[in-house]
């Protein structure tokens, strides 16, 4: 076969090529050690010297043109085969991101917060106490002495070593007495412990706030004017406020204070048993007996006292019927407060 005849046909099957193997394949065929054209070359031998450098240079320039042709072929197949894999790989940038779930705040922890941000706000210290408490501290410096029944009414969880899990916060006002005088003006918040089984408003665990004001002139008034003004900074709502007399051994004189019910407004609803008020929080003037046990001048300074469920104050503000959920740790529930 000619020259061209040959080059022809290299071209096309270089052409026809549709990988690297079969691009491969081709040159081989044509270029390779026994290919066509290497063939053709080496038949120059054979020719007169005449003819020969006129052969020798179409075979060369023959040469050259496929092998170049080669070449480019190459390059057009790697460049569709790199566009073949982007195009597999491609990401769908469009796709909805997945989201992390994100962690929040439980609605206890929101409602420490809210309360400590309203009594710091109005120069309150935030205390805090041991969870296992001597009885001293828990009962007797409050003045409820190892006979009282208010200690049978405490349900105590007591530890083999004679310790007990405090019942109450109030072992921290007489722990802040002990430890710096007056002026006092503080909240201790922080978990307590009964022995109660659960329902749907019983929890051996919760938690309360207590506060304690201790300075010269202290009065009644007082008292009033801080538990007021706490809960319409809690509840964002200028409810009505109601202290009833009560008793407590380390307040004299003593009250439980009633708030207008979130919910009905006082109108009465199932939320309040119809009453149209939902009880809060005890309170009362410190009773000098608690105030000299724990070393306070009584002819110079008088103090009053407050304490409070938290868990009672988060069902109410985040309207939830059962207390039980605070404690269920269940995400579908603690994800609407997120
Ligand atoms: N310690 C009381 C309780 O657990 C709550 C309480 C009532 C605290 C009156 C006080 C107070 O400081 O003055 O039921």
């Amino acid at each position: 076969m000619d020259v061209d005849g040959i080059e022809k046909a290299a071209l096309a099957a270089i052409d026809a090529a549709t990988d690297e193997r079969s691009l491969d394949d081709a040159r081989v065929r044509f270029l390779g050690r026994k290919g066509e054209l290497t063939t053709l070359a080496r038949g120059l031998g054979r020719m007169s010297a005449a003819e020969r450098p006129a052969a020798g240079a179409a075979i060369n320039a023959a040469k050259e043109r496929v092998q170049s042709a080669v070449e480019v072929r190459r390059r057009f197949l790697d460049t569709q085969q790199l566009e073949r894999e982007l195009a597999q790989e491609a990401v769908d940038v469009t796709l909805p991101g997945r989201r992390r779930p994100g962690g929040s705040l439980h609605p206890i922890t929101m409602t420490f917060r809210r309360i400590e941000r309203i009594f710091e706000a109005a120069g309150y210290d935030v205390v805090s106490g041991p969870e296992i408490e001597d009885e001293y501290h828990n009962f007797a410096a409050l003045n409820i002495p190892a006979d009282h029944p208010a200690r049978a009414m405490h349900d105590t969880l007591y530890l083999d070593n004679g310790m007990l899990l405090r019942t109450h916060t109030s072992p921290v006002q007489v722990r802040v007495m002990e430890s710096q005088p007056p002026p006092i003006r503080v909240i201790c918040p922080g978990r307590v412990y009964r022995k109660d089984n659960v329902d749907a408003s019983h929890s051996p665990m919760f938690h309360q706030v207590e506060g304690l004001v201790v300075d010269e002139g202290i009065a009644f008034a007082d008292l009033k004017g801080a538990v007021v003004d706490f809960v319409h900074g809690f509840f964002e709502q200028d409810l009505a406020v109601r202290f009833r007399p009560s008793y407590f051994p380390f307040t004299e004189p003593s009250a439980e204070v009633d708030v207008q019910c979130v919910h009905c407004l006082g109108a009465g609803c199932r939320a309040c048993a119809y009453t149209g008020w939902t009880e809060v929080l005890g309170c009362g003037m410190v009773h000098p007996n608690v105030l000299s046990m724990a070393g306070i001048d009584t002819e110079r300074f008088t103090g009053f006292a407050f304490g409070f469920g938290v868990d009672r104050f988060a069902t109410i503000f985040y309207e939830i019927d059962d207390m039980r959920l605070l404690f269920d740790n269940e995400l579908r529930f603690l994800e609407q407060f997120a």
